[in-house]
Parts: structure tokens; C-alpha cells; sequence
């Protein structure tokens, strides 16, 4: 699939991107990022909100230097990527917004949310759940070499978010305080019916684990 064929300045930014996220692990993909622009424009076209040029560049450039992987903000460099590519001032300003406050765990600050952030920020929490979800969960705690599940691990307080900047808790505890979350967290009507279904698959996906776990035949 290209989105991009046939504009040169799309293919410019494509092109920065993918390099950007060459060393995260293969759930923050190009992939992902293709997911979270397509869910992107699914919301967009449904809900009649936001920019839609700021919306796709949102969805593009919004894990550029995420600290989990342990690089730093990289606002100048979107910037001069943007304006380089012809990018307006308030779309650039716009798209950088979205990196910056668009993580679960900068969820505890109290911004005034644009709807282009919400719309990305949908996208994104929707490809963190669900099976895709479940499939770059357990991807990510084998990258960081994490246990899948210890039983005397307890899971962190919810909205702890100080604690869950470090943690480098089992795979299992991640759905508790992170992915069950989401589902009550979508700021839009679209986003919050299509994270219905995917919420309850993980639901069934942890009944399942710990009846096997326990041996319950
Ligand atoms: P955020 O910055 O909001 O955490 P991202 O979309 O960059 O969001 O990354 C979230 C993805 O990484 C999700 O699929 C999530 O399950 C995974 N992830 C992040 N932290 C952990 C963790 N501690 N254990 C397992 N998966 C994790
Ligand atoms: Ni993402």
C-alpha cells in the first residue's frame, strides 16, 4: 500500500519517518504509523472534525522521539522537516502539539486537547488494543525483555503516572494499567465504538490466559 504514490513531498516526509523509527521495535513500525493515519481519516470522515492535512501529518510525525525508546523531543527537527516539505506555520504548530501531548503517560496533564489531537490520539490508543494491541504489547515487553506474567507482581495504581514512567512491569499488568483504560479515555463518539469490540477481545484474550495459566480444564 502507498498513500503517497505520486507526491514527492509526502515521500519526503515517509522517508524521514521511517528513518526516525528504524530502532523502535516492530510494534511502533511503519505500519503502526500507517494504521494510526488510516483509523486517522476513518474517524475524521465520520466525525466532520479537524484539519485534515494537520490530521495526517499528526498521524505520521507522532512518534517522532518518543522517550520510550530513549530518544529526546524532536520538535525542531518536525518543524524544519514540515517547513522544508512547504508546510504552513499553523499546520507545523499544530502537528508538533499533537507529538507532544499525544502519549498515554503525559495523560495526567490537563490540556485543552484540538481536534486534530484527538482524533490521532484515537487512532493511536486504537491500534494499542485489540488483537493488533495485545500482538505489540507482547512485542514490546520481548523487545525490553519483560516477563509475560508473574502472579506476586502487582499491577500499578491507576493514574500513577510518575510510577508508570519507570515501571518495567510484566506484560499482563501493562493491560491493566494501560490498555483496559483506553476504552473509557476516546475523545471521540467513533473512536470509543470502535474500541468496543477490541476492549472486549482482550477481556476474553485474559480469561483465556488464566485458565490456562491455572490449568482449569
Ligand atoms: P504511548 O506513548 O501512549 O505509551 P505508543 O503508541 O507510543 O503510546 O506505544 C504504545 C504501545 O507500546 C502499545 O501498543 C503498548 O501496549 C506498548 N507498550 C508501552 N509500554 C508497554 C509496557 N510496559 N508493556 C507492554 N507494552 C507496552
Ligand atoms: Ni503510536
Amino acid at each position: 500500500m502507498n498513500v503517497f504514490e505520486g507526491d514527492k513531498r509526502l515521500n519526503r516526509i515517509a522517508d524521514y519517518v521511517k528513518k526516525e523509527i528504524c530502532g523502535y521495535d516492530s510494534g511502533h513500525d511503519w505500519y503502526h504509523i500507517i494504521r494510526v493515519l488510516n483509523t486517522s481519516m476513518y474517524i475524521h470522515n465520520n466525525e466532520h472534525i479537524g484539519d485534515i492535512t494537520t490530521i495526517a501529518m499528526g498521524a505520521l510525525m507522532h512518534d517522532i522521539g518518543d522517550r520510550k525508546f530513549g530518544v529526546g523531543e524532536k520538535h525542531d527537527e518536525i518543524e524544519a522537516v514540515l517547513s522544508e516539505a512547504g508546510f504552513e506555520k499553523p499546520v507545523i504548530d499544530a502537528v508538533i502539539e499533537i507529538n507532544k501531548n499525544i502519549s498515554f503517560s503525559s495523560s495526567d496533564k490537563k490540556i485543552e486537547k484540538s481536534d486534530e489531537l484527538m482524533i490521532v490520539q484515537d487512532a493511536d490508543r486504537l491500534d494499542a488494543i485489540g488483537a493488533i494491541g495485545i500482538a505489540r504489547a507482547f512485542n514490546y515487553g520481548g523487545f525490553k525483555n519483560r516477563v509475560i506474567y508473574d502472579p506476586d507482581y502487582e499491577p500499578l495504581a491507576v493514574g500513577d503516572m510518575n510510577a508508570y514512567r519507570k515501571s518495567t512491569s510484566p506484560t499482563i499488568n501493562h493491560f491493566y494499567e494501560k490498555l483496559l483504560l483506553l476504552k473509557d479515555m476516546m475523545n471521540t463518539s467513533t473512536g470509543r465504538k470502535l474500541a468496543e469490540e477490541r476492549h472486549d477481545f482482550m477481556e476474553l484474550f485474559l480469561r483465556q490466559f488464566y485458565k490456562e495459566w491455572k490449568l482449569e480444564i
